[in-house]
């Protein structure tokens, strides 16, 4: 015969999720228990099981009310586990400080449990001393998504961070940051050109402050200026409106960015996004402005949830100016990680303080693999090739090469007199007139 402990031991060492079970008593008042035997048994009829202790109360009072509520509890629900264990001690009511509904066989479901189930006992099977219930399922709601409550080893847990395997950068500032600093367009496509070709996205124009409609000159010339070497598929361009965008993936542009500030009226700024990108939405990115302020979180959420309905590429989630703290990258990222798929999330990285790396790591370790950086960190975002170092240490793959990305920000750094950006250290190149007026573009056409 089996060692009765080892037998306990084994058992302890499956992990499985945690369930509150509820019934009614003879007179109609609730009764639940805590329960990790829940197992699903049949798609078609919906038949799910439980086994209980035939010692147990809830046991028989479910095997004379026919019926039984399954929900799912949370990884922030420990207490409402522990309470219908029966493990808090001088608890009269294990249902209190918690929002219940009642189902329709009476039974109570929690407003708050990841999901719930409405069961009618159609089997009762004797298993030893257990009994195993099966349950017809009568209803049914998914009403919470956030990660669940775990059991294992006589502990209660939760889903440790995994690292992903594979996380990809895309530079959303260099082009605008070297032509700030008056290099010249060749420089700057050549720039362009060992990006794409070291794995990262780049962003070659940004229509966003060049006049609108076909006639405006600066987005004519901006258009006009894209280089014509480089793997345009692979870039991108920020459009602030209709015309904008299809004129820009007319040229083939890859993808282009638009940018939806939640801010006042986020219901007006999400229909704008959307109408920008109507028809597009497979080739679009949409950036939501400072999404980490926890005052727009139910806007943000809304819209990533709205966004990923109608089949947009992207959602980027831009540390607007640093501002947001790892805890808020943290609570962020764990809601709208599961509810964006299958559009990706891009979180775009900013360096304030120093920190910028932390927030990486948060956002990777909460689901995040897309991320924006710029080459040499030029306008105060986290510097490419340093995120690419840390992916290296966490054995995580990217496609970019973190030797071509360090040889050009030495180069940007003026530590390099050889190479792209030409003989001379960039530090010693002339400014652009102050007034002069370039639309913001890769300008290495001619
Ligand atoms: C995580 C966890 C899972 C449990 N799962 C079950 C189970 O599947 N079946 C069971 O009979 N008891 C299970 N129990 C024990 C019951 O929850 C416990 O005995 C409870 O107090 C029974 O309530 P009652 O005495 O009011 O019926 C579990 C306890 C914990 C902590």
């Amino acid at each position: 015969m089996v060692d009765p402990q080892v037998f306990r031991d084994v058992l302890a060492q499956w992990p499985s999720g945690v369930t509150v079970v509820t019934t009614l008593a003879a007179d109609g008042s609730r009764i639940g228990m805590t329960a990790s035997s829940f197992s699903s048994v049949s798609a078609t009829p919906a038949l799910v099981s439980i086994c209980l202790d035939r010692k147990l109360y809830t046991h028989d009072q479910i095997a004379q009310a026919g019926c039984f509520g399954i929900n799912v509890l949370a990884k922030d629900q420990i207490e409402v586990g522990r309470r219908f264990a029966g493990m808090v001690k001088d608890c009269p009511d294990r249902f209190a400080g918690e929002e219940w509904s009642t189902a329709e066989t009476g039974v109570a479901l929690l407003d708050s449990a990841l999901g719930w189930l409405d069961c009618r006992v159609v089997h009762q099977y004797d298993g030893g001393d257990h009994t195993i219930f099966v349950g017809e399922v009568l209803a049914a709601n998914a009403a919470r998504r956030s990660a669940p409550l775990l059991y294992h080893a006589r502990g209660w847990g939760q889903f440790a961070d995994v690292l992903p395997e594979v996380a990809t950068l895309a530079d959303g500032g260099a082009v605008q940051a070297l032509r700030e600093r008056g290099e010249d367009p060749a420089s700057i496509a050549a720039v362009v050109a060992a990006l794409a070709d070291a794995g990262i996205r780049v962003r070659v124009l940004d229509l966003t402050d060049a006049g609108s409609g076909p006639d405006a000159q600066d987005t004519q010339a901006a258009l006009a200026a894209v280089p014509g070497d480089v793997d345009l598929a692979t870039t991108t361009a920020r459009v602030g409106d209709r015309l904008q965008a299809e004129q820009a993936l007319g040229l083939g542009i890859g993808t282009v960015e638009v940018v939806a500030d939640l801010g006042t009226d986020p219901d007006a700024a999400l229909a704008r996004a959307l109408a920008t990108i109507e028809g597009v939405e497979d080739r679009a990115a949409v950036t939501l402005l400072d999404p980490f302020d926890p005052a727009r979180a139910e806007s943000v959420i809304a819209a990533v949830v709205a966004l990923a309905d109608r089949g947009v590429r992207e959602v980027c989630l831009p540390d607007t100016d640093g501002r947001a703290t790892a805890l808020e990258v943290r609570a962020l990222l764990s809601e709208v990680t599961r509810l964006a798929r299958p559009t990706s999330l891009r979180m775009a990285l900013h360096d304030r303080d120093r920190l910028g790396l932390v927030k990486a790591l948060t956002a990777l370790k909460s689901g995040v693999t897309h991320f924006d950086t710029t080459l040499g960190g030029l306008d105060g975002a986290v510097a490419s090739e340093d995120l690419v170092r840390l992916l290296e240490t966490l054995d995580v793959t990217t496609p970019a090469d973190p030797h071509t990305l360090s040889g050009l920000a030495q180069q940007l750094r003026g530590e390099s007199t050889s190479g792209l950006l030409g003989p001379e250290p960039v530090a010693d190149r002339p400014e652009l007139a102050p007034g002069t007026s370039t639309p913001d573009t890769v300008g290495a056409a001619g």
